[in-house]
């Protein structure tokens, strides 16, 4: 199968797994930054690009935003349409093509781990900006880019203890595959500097960068989490359409 139809619907297979999945990296650690990257979404509107079954746009929604989540997988909007509130829409929709949605129509655009599902993600950052009015900020949460260059690998172990996390091949751009839920699926990997590039080609500021880790709170509710300070999983990039 192509690649580009290997991403497009590899999440159709995974979705009732990735709805019944723990959230606890999220929940636990990553909202925190995400929100705090955010700022007060109160009567603001927010486009949740790559939104899943919507549990961080139900977030949004209690925090006051009107939400509209976008994603490629029909059975994940359905379910985020099941569980929806008043001041949420979902649409089924491809992150690279926001057709339908006009220009400069959100305070703020959200996306929360989904550029390493994208084959384009030049054009899914232009959308993003399309999208954003004048001032708005885009805040991505991705998978880091040292990870996301050996996601095939995971941790050398030794027993049960964690040596290290090998770091290969991060100039050769591309898919990597894993295993996930038992069965073979694809991230793409991508170098800091081409995603930094690619938010400043498509005329975004960047505002912030952060390699989030646990708080203690957080560290002794998930003592696993501990592995942020050895080998960041993820990143969150805080970015601004300029006013001019
Ligand atoms: C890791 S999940 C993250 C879901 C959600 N953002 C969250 O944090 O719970 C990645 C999501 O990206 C979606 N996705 C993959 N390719 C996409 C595309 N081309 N356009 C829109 N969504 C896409 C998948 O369907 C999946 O819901």
């Amino acid at each position: 199968m192509e690649l580009r139809e290997r991403l497009d619907n590899q999440w159709t297979e995974s979705a009732q797994d990735w709805i019944e999945t723990d959230q606890a990296v999220r929940t636990g650690m990553l909202d925190r930054w995400m929100l705090s990257a955010l700022g007060d979404v109160h009567a603001k509107t927010v486009i949740d690009i790559g939104c899943g079954e919507g549990r961080f746009s139900r977030l949004l929604s209690r925090l006051g935003a009107t939400v509209t989540g976008v994603d490629i997988t029909e059975a994940l909007i359905a379910r985020a349409r099941a569980l929806a509130s008043e001041g949420e829409t979902y649409l089924i929709g491809n992150a690279e093509n926001l057709h339908g949605i006009a220009d400069a129509r959100f305070d703020l655009a959200v996306s929360y781990i989904v550029l390493v599902d994208l084959l384009d993600y030049r054009r899914a950052i232009g959308e993003a900006y399309r999208v954003l009015r004048p001032g708005g900020r885009l805040v991505v949460c991705n998978i880091h880019p040292m990870r996301s260059a050996s996601l095939h690998n995971g941790w050398i172990r030794q027993g049960d203890k964690k040596l290290f996390y090998p770091l290969d091949d991060y100039t050769d751009e591309g898919p990597r595959e894993w295993l996930w839920w038992g069965r073979p699926f694809i991230n793409m990997h991508r170098t800091l500097a081409a995603y930094i590039s690619a938010f400043l080609d498509a005329g975004f500021a960047l505002r912030g960068l952060h390699e989030p880790t646990p708080s203690d709170e957080e560290l002794a509710a998930n003592p696993g989490f501990d592995d942020e300070f050895r080998a960041p999983n993820f990143i969150i990039y805080i970015l601004e359409k300029p006013t001019y």
